[in-house]
């Protein structure tokens, strides 16, 4: 981490700070990171959301992560629920707080930082348990949440207009040190 500090971030005040970190990090075309940037911002709305910032000494934002308790009327869990029904997991949707987004520019990866956002943020959620979608296959993402107590809940899970599967992963809060 060095000169890196995990605080707290202003996510719709820097949204755009925000999608350009993601955009590196996990691969977004100019159209994605617009239709991505109406949701960044409704999901603000949501009680309960709250985000996270990395920033260099100078300010510059190079991570975030943001979530929210869930909220069964929400589309995410409207889509993933009959895939946990269907393992006998879909208990976790309830008073659980999700992980919508974490991204760590590719420049600063492998530093913690991820670790840190993550754990930060769970450390203050009142649930007793956190969930979140990951991409279906054994990336640097899938081997931190395992680290860290997620385990597998349902796969593959498809979301409409997404070419990858999903895996819902879900942890005991607190997360693994
Ligand atoms: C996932 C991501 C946020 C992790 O951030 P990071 O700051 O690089 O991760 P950390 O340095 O905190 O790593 C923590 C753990 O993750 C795992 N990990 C991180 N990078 C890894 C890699 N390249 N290969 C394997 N494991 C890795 C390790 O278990 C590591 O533990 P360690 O520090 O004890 O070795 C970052 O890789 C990223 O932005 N990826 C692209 C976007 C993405 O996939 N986001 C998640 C969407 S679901």
């Amino acid at each position: 981490m060095d000169d890196i500090v995990v605080g707290p971030l202003d996510l719709a005040a820097r949204v755009d700070d925000a999608l350009a970190v993601q955009a590196l990090a996990f691969g977004l075309t100019a159209d994605e990171i617009g239709v991505r940037r109406h949701i960044v911002l409704r999901h603000l709305t949501s009680p309960g959301a709250r985000a996270l910032g990395a920033t260099t000494p100078g300010g510059r934002l190079v991570g975030f992560v943001y979530g929210m308790p869930n909220d069964r009327g929400h589309w995410w869990s409207g889509v993933v629920e009959p895939y946990l029904r269907a393992t006998g997991t879909d208990g976790w949707l309830d008073n659980a707080f999700v992980i919508t987004e974490l991204h760590v520019h590719p420049d600063f990866q492998k530093r913690r930082i991820g670790r840190n956002l993550i754990t930060a943020l769970t450390s203050s959620a009142n649930e007793p348990r956190s969930i979140l979608s990951a991409i279906d296959t054994e990336s640097p993402a899938r081997a931190l949440y395992r680290t860290l107590g997620y385990r597998d809940l349902a796969r593959p899970v498809h979301f409409p207009s997404a070419p990858s599967p999903y895996v819902v992963m879900g942890a005991p809060l607190p997360l693994l040190g």
